[in-house]
């Protein structure tokens, strides 16, 4: 694919993987992108910025202020500028700044300042790369939607063998070039997205919830946003912290406050994709008062709260499309397709508690989707950023009905 007229700024921090950002720069170059560098002053020890300038046919940038000239280098019009941020390597050090918004070079601050997409290609020796505090920086970051290019496997530097290497420039470049051509194949669509677990009060310092993390639903919001539509988040209580200047975000507590919330956008949407795990039930009253201990047992009145899927299910339209979610632990597939229809979904995403790597706070799924036309595929334990496009790309294959 031709990259021609888009504007990437590359990153290029220190590790040894350094080298491989002239490759990387050269292929981006032909495939006829702008390239503009952004240097970490430790990426200097690996690799001279006159290599990466000749390259990319521009100066490379490093320093807020450029040297006795006082040219400024404004690390807002470059966030502004580019159409992707990529930084390839991104070493352990630059990882925890974006991580934790530490702002102390030309690099950070770009990062803070950029609107554009953010891709990152993590480069470190296998220990490093699995500690759990690297791994932490590479979830926030994920939960923020920049894009990972995991590390991948083989001779590492230190004589180690296993994950750390930066991914290949040839892959690299065709991440970069799928993401141009998925960019816009939702452009113009208006996507609500309901999820996170709900809580429904018992009175004032205590609710019945569940274990909902919201990742799932994270993940979809973002690869529809990185597919061009215009999302529209409810939201219910989750300890992420995701860029919701990206969305229409709504947060919300109860079932109650989420179906108000879904409601009023409804009509206005052309796809709902429910991955909230709602509450089925909620305490019949809510006590004013913190309810106290005694000796007896203490029974609480349950009444059924709203199904939000299927009550927007019954007024779909013929445009809209809806997609479900069955959370089983038993006769999974069976559950599903009765959820299909009965809350009137288009395609509903099975995940079972008793598959490994699958459901509630994890950072993976393993899904199966049935469509409501009889179609069904599985996928493999991955990442949740790919199922969520695993998703979005059958949501795209529901047919069109006039
Ligand atoms: O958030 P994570 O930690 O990443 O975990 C993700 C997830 C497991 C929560 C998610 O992938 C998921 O499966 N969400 C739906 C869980 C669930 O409650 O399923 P259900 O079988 O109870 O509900 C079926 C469908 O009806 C769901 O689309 C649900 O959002 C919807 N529903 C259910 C009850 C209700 N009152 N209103 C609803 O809209």
């Amino acid at each position: 694919m031709n990259l021609k007229g888009k504007k990437i700024i590359l990153g290029v921090t220190g590790s040894i993987a350094a080298y491989k950002s002239a490759v990387l720069t050269r292929l981006l170059i032909k495939a006829g992108a702008e390239v503009q560098i952004i240097m970490s002053t430790s990426a200097f020890d690996f690799i001279t910025p006159l290599t990466l300038a000749t390259l990319s046919k521009r100066p490379v940038l490093s320093q807020f202020q450029k040297d006795e000239t006082g040219i400024w280098n404004n690390h807002v019009e470059l966030g502004l500028w580019a159409d992707l941020f990529l930084v390839a390597p991104i070493s352990a050090n630059t990882l925890a700044k974006f991580a934790h918004g530490i702002c102390d070079n030309l690099l950070s601050a770009t990062y803070l300042s950029a609107r554009c997409p953010v891709m990152i290609a993590p480069a470190m020796d296998l220990d490093m790369y699995q500690h759990p505090a690297v791994q932490s920086n590479i979830n926030t970051l994920e939960s923020f939607g920049n894009i990972i290019l995991h590390a991948e496997s083989g001779e590492l530097a230190s004589g180690l063998s296993g994950q750390g290497r930066m991914m290949e420039p040839e892959h690299i470049l065709s991440r970069v070039e799928d993401f141009f051509a998925l960019k816009s194949d939702f452009t113009g669509k208006k996507v609500l997205i309901t999820m996170g677990p709900t809580q429904e009060a018992l009175d004032p310092v205590r609710y019945i919830s569940n274990h909902s993390s919201g990742k799932m639903g994270l993940a979809l919001a973002n690869a529809f946003l990185s597919r061009g539509a215009e999302v529209f988040v409810v939201s219910g209580p989750i300890s992420l912290s995701p860029n919701k200047d990206s969305f229409h975000w709504k947060d919300v507590k109860s079932a109650k406050e989420m179906y108000e919330a879904a409601s009023d956008l409804h009509s206005q949407m052309d796809i709902c994709v429910f991955a909230a795990a709602v509450a089925d039930y909620a305490p019949a009253e809510v006590a004013l008062e913190k309810i106290k201990k005694s000796d007896a047992n203490l029974s609480i009145d349950l009444v059924k709260n709203v199904d939000i899927a299927a009550t927007l299910g019954s007024k779909k339209k013929q445009h809209q499309k809806h997609i479900g979610f069955a959370l089983e632990t038993e006769h999974g597939v069976q559950h599903a397709q009765q959820k299909l229809s009965k809350k009137n979904f288009d395609v509903i995403v099975l995940n079972s508690m008793k598959e490994s790597g699958a459901g509630f706070q994890l950072d993976t799924n393993k899904v199966h989707i049935f469509h409501a036309s009889g179609l069904s595929i599985e996928s493999e334990v991955m990442p949740k950023s790919q199922i969520a496009n695993l998703i979005v790309d059958q949501i795209k294959n529901i047919p069109v009905t006039v």
